[in-house]
């Protein structure tokens, strides 16, 4: 028996801790073969009734488990707490940390060699990722994969921008809430996560990008039999990574992050990557800032024509080639020796990937949209430590705008007056919804991109300038500036903003100026009060205490870094 493996802490003790814990195991029925010193492969596992996304989970870390045994591997499954983005309230967002936190624990103090992470529902995907990265055991992550495309009346419909279409279709009289019933069955009807360019794909997308899942394992489908080969091989795969200790760090190094990045940009991807991946890196010591996910995509064009700024849905991008025809596109603008869970380079996974449908993925000399026009970082004094705004999904002619506030202090508030018919508001308002930030709300909910007062729908307006403090769904569109930091709740312009207010908006110039004279803004200072806790216990209180900014990724500050996978003393 070797006593090299981190596992043989536990299972080679020799007493009666060794007996401990290797007796009570074995009331699984495991052989006492297990013991031998092979790696423990720990599989976490987001399953849950309450996350319909990921509810196949289970069934997906059989095939791991199958996997690792065949590589020699001794496997064992876990449960990490399952984010559900429907059902949470009063957002997932809360309970990224949680999650993160909760996943690193467990991996450090449970006899682990390396460990494969299955994911699908958004948070579930850089939460797992940033426990990970803080133990810095080897691993691997599997995403539960995409539904199938929805098929409603003849046509492909995607999850959440359906939704966001049919709900402004009810408002304005074209459908019933007998169709919409019906339709929503339409939608989502397999196992998997939302099959738009969302933030579930988008992070699915981020960790194949990073190098930390194998190449294709974005986008097979959830139902496709290749997702149950993608998770038997990545068991073989961590066994691999576990001999040859290679770790998180080693892949999500500064250059895998420029890729992520620039892989966002192609794939038109979810503004939720900005705050995902500055709080895996922050988990890492990479340096990585808010205006990398500007500079470093203006020469990158957006490649992938599917929704929510496009046409086509995941599976026909599986169809298409899936990231790995994306990365080979991109080629040069792509750290092509970072190294990946295959032990290869980027360059190496994808030499050889084709592309089989050049309407989904476009070549990068006739690309979906222009280089330069995905995520844009805004300053100003509305702004001063960023914002953000997709460009792909805005209104081009309200990119360079100048509008009167019209503000309101929650989504709720604005909700309850939208269908007003003599609310003052018109198609050069700036609309502002606030304290719905990270401490505001608090969990910074994608609120952000509220729909559009009925009485401008009635007119045929379609989109107006919004401004949050919170996120907005990656499935939504509209001219959004987003993630504004300071937060109102913090303190930050933004709770100084009254209705009447002049906003200017300069996406070229990458500027967002609230036009109000300093020792104006001096005098609304010094009688704002910030509102009351959220909470005066438990999470909610720990999270409102601790939570970081937009700008660097909303990580609890005493989460940022990694502590290693060393566990102290043995009580058994
Ligand atoms: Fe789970 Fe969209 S709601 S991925």
């Amino acid at each position: 028996m070797t006593t090299s493996r981190r596992s043989a802490a536990w299972f080679a003790a020799t007493g009666r801790a060794g007996m401990n814990h290797r007796s009570w195991m074995r009331s699984q029925g495991f052989t006492s073969e297990v013991f031998d010193g092979r790696p423990v492969i720990g599989i976490a596992t987001t399953w849950s009734e309450l996350a319909p996304c990921n509810v196949h989970l289970h069934r997906v870390a059989e095939s791991v488990k199958r996997g690792v045994w065949q590589a020699g591997g001794f496997p064992l499954e876990f449960p990490a707490m399952a984010l559900g983005e429907t059902l949470l309230r009063p957002t997932a967002m809360l309970y990224r940390n949680l999650l993160a936190m909760e996943a690193e624990e467990l991996i450090r103090a449970n006899p682990l060699d390396g460990v494969v992470l299955l994911s699908g529902c958004d948070k579930t995907t850089p939460g797992l990722l940033m426990a990970a990265a803080s133990v810095g055991l080897p691993a691997v992550m599997v995403t539960g994969g995409p539904k199938l495309n929805g098929k409603y009346q003849g046509t492909d419909v995607g999850s959440g921008t359906a939704v966001w279409r049919w709900e402004e279709d009810l408002l304005a009289g074209r459908m019933t809430q007998e169709e919409c019933a019906f339709a929503e069955g339409c939608m989502s009807r397999s196992d998997g996560h939302c099959m738009t360019m969302g933030t579930a794909s988008t992070m699915a997308s981020m960790a194949e990008a990073l190098g930390m899942q194998l190449p294709y394992s974005a986008s097979w489908p959830a139902v496709d039999s290749r997702r149950y080969e993608t998770a038997q091989r990545a068991g073989q795969v961590i066994v691999d990574l576990v001999a040859h200790d290679v770790t998180p760090a080693q892949i999500m190094t500064r250059e895998a992050f420029e890729n992520a990045i620039r892989v966002n940009a192609a794939i038109g991807g979810s503004t939720n990557a900005v705050v995902h991946l500055l709080a895996i890196a922050g988990r890492l010591g990479v340096p990585l800032a808010l205006d990398d996910f500007d500079t470093l995509i203006r020469d990158v064009p957006t490649l992938v024509n599917l929704q929510p700024s496009g046409k086509y849905l995941m599976e026909d991008f599986c169809y298409a080639g899936g990231l790995p025809a994306v990365m080979r596109e991109l080629g040069g603008l792509l750290h092509g020796d970072a190294l990946t869970v295959t032990r290869k380079t980027v360059a190496q996974n994808v030499a050889d990937a084709p592309c089989w449908n050049r309407d989904v993925i476009m070549p990068i000399d006739q690309p979906f949209q222009p280089a330069g026009t995905g995520t844009a970082v805004l300053r100003g004094n509305l702004a001063p430590d960023g914002a953000v705004i997709k460009q792909s999904a805005a209104s081009p002619h309200l990119l360079k705008h100048r509008g009167r506030a019209l503000v309101f202090d929650s989504p709720e508030a604005y909700h309850a007056v939208a269908a007003d018919q003599d609310l003052d508001v018109d198609e050069d308002t700036v609309l502002v919804i606030r304290y719905c930030g990270p401490k505001g709300y608090p969990g910074m909910p994608e609120t952000a991109n509220v729909p559009l007062p009925a009485k401008l729908l009635k007119r045929g307006v379609r989109d107006l300038v919004r401004i949050c403090d919170g996120r907005m769904s990656g499935t939504a569109y509209g001219t959004v500036v987003l993630h504004v930091a300071p937060e109102a709740a913090a303190g930050g312009t933004l709770a100084l903003v009254r209705t009447g207010d002049w906003i200017t908006l300069d996406v070229p110039a990458r500027t967002l100026s609230l036009d109000v004279p300093d020792d104006e803004l001096a005098t609304r200072r010094a009688a704002w009060t910030p509102p009351p806790p959220a909470a005066a216990r438990g999470w909610t209180w720990l999270y409102t205490q601790h939570v970081q900014q937009a700008d660097t990724g909303c990580d609890l500050d005493f989460l940022i870094g990694g502590s290693g996978s060393a566990v102290g003393r043995d009580s058994h």
